[in-house]
C-alpha cells in the first residue's frame, strides 16, 4: 500500500458524530434550532436550472459580508465554512517544525490541521475556573510561535477574552499570526475586528453556520489585513464555495433582522436556562456563546444517553481535560429549553 505523508499516517482525524441527528432536538452542535431567514429558502427556490449547471460566481459576496461588519471589502474573504478558512491558514502559514500555540480544551479541528503540517503543538490548559490563561499564553509567546489560535468565546468552555487584550497581545508578537476564531460573535457582539483590522498579524474568523442557520451550506469568512486575506486566497481552490451557499449567504445577509431576533431569543432562553439549572443545583459554566457546559450529577455519559432516549442530543465532554464530566448544551429557543429542562430535571434531581 502506498503511504501518505508521514504526518498524515500519524494523524488522528477530527471525527464528529454527525449522522442520524435530524429526528432529534439537536442541542449538541450549537446550530440554530430555527433555521435561516425565509428569504434564503425563497432565493434558492427561484433559481433557474442553468444556475446549477454553471460554475459559481462570487461577485458581491465578500462585499455583502464586509458591509455587514462595517469594513472595506479588501479585508474579507469567503470560505467553504470557517473549517476551510482554518485549513487555509495552516496551509499558508503552518511551517513544518514551527509551533502552533492554543488553549485546551478548544475547538477540535485546529489540532489535526497543525499535525498535518508537521507543526509542534503547544496547548495551555484553562484553569479550573475556565478563565482565559493570559499570563501563561503571554509567557509562551516569548518563544515566538508561528501561530496562536484563540477561540473567543471559546468552544466549549464559553470563556471570553476582551478584544483589546487580544489586540495588545498581537501587537506584542509581530512574528506570530494571531487567529481569533469568532464563530459565536453574534451572541457576544465582542469582536477583535475594529481593533485589529490594520494589524499585519491578526485574522478573525466568522461564519453564517450558527446564528444565521446555514450550517449545512458551509459559508465562513476570514477578516483581516488584506495581505493575509490574499495569502489565504492563494491556497484555496477556485470554486471551493458552492453556488447554493453564495445565494443563501447573500439572502441571509440581506435579512439581518432574522439573525438579530434569533440571537435575542437565544440570549433570553440562556438566562432562563441558567436560572433553572441553578434551581436544580447543577454546576454549569459559560460566559459567551449559544452554549453552556453542564455537569450532571453522576455519570455524564449516562445522562447524555438518557437525554437521547428522551429525544434530545447534547455533546458529552467526557475525557476532555479540565471539563471531564460535563456535557455541552446548545441554547435554542425558550420552547427548546423548556423541553430540555423537563427531560433533564429527573436526571438532575432523581
Ligand atoms: C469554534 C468553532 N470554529 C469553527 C467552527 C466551524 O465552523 P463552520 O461551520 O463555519 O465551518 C465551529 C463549528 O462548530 C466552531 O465551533
Amino acid at each position: 500500500m502506498i503511504r501518505a505523508r508521514a504526518e498524515v499516517e500519524a494523524l488522528t482525524p477530527y471525527a464528529a458524530p454527525l449522522e442520524g441527528r435530524r429526528p432529534f432536538l439537536r442541542l449538541d452542535f450549537n446550530e440554530s434550532t430555527v433555521g435561516p431567514s425565509p428569504r434564503v429558502l425563497e432565493a434558492i427556490r427561484r433559481l433557474p436550472p442553468d444556475a446549477y449547471a454553471a460554475y459559481p460566481e462570487y461577485a458581491g459576496l465578500n462585499a455583502a459580508y464586509a458591509e455587514s461588519v462595517g469594513v472595506p471589502e479588501r479585508h474579507v474573504e469567503a470560505f467553504n465554512g470557517v473549517d476551510a478558512a482554518i485549513r487555509a491558514i495552516f496551509d499558508a502559514y503552518g511551517e513544518k517544525g514551527s509551533t502552533f500555540l492554543t488553549t485546551a480544551p478548544t475547538f477540535g479541528y485546529y489540532e489535526p490541521c497543525a499535525q498535518q503540517q508537521g507543526m509542534v503543538i503547544d496547548e495551555v490548559l484553562y484553569p479550573e475556573d475556565l478563565c482565559f490563561p493570559l499570563a501563561a499564553i503571554t509567557r509562551k509567546l516569548e518563544s515566538r510561535p508561528r501561530l496562536l489560535f484563540v477561540c473567543n468565546p471559546n468552544n466549549p468552555t464559553g470563556t471570553l477574552v476582551e478584544p483589546s487584550t487580544l489586540a495588545a497581545l498581537a501587537r506584542s508578537v509581530p512574528q506570530t499570526l494571531v487567529v481569533v476564531d469568532e464563530l459565536y460573535v453574534a451572541f457576544t457582539g465582542r469582536s477583535v475586528v475594529p481593533l485589529a483590522l490594520e494589524l499585519p498579524n491578526v485574522v478573525a474568523l466568522q461564519s453564517l453556520s450558527k446564528a444565521a442557520g446555514l450550517a449545512a451550506l458551509r459559508l465562513g469568512f476570514a477578516i483581516g489585513h488584506p495581505t493575509i486575506v490574499e495569502r489565504l486566497r492563494r491556497v484555496t481552490g477556485p470554486y471551493d464555495i458552492n453556488m447554493l451557499a453564495v445565494v443563501a449567504g447573500k439572502a441571509a445577509l440581506a435579512d439581518p433582522d432574522h439573525t438579530r431576533r434569533y440571537v435575542a431569543e437565544v440570549l433570553a432562553a440562556r438566562e432562563w436556562t441558567l436560572d433553572e439549572l441553578r434551581r436544580l443545583g447543577v454546576r454549569c459554566a459559560g460566559e459567551g456563546g449559544n452554549y453552556l457546559l453542564v455537569w450532571p450529577p453522576g455519570d455524564c455519559e449516562a445522562a447524555v444517553r438518557t437525554l437521547r432516549e428522551r429525544g434530545i442530543l447534547v455533546r458529552s465532554m467526557a475525557k476532555k481535560p479540565v471539563i471531564d464530566g460535563s456535557f455541552r448544551l446548545t441554547i435554542g429557543t425558550l420552547a427548546d429549553m423548556r423541553r430540555f429542562v423537563s427531560a433533564f430535571s429527573p436526571i438532575a434531581a432523581p
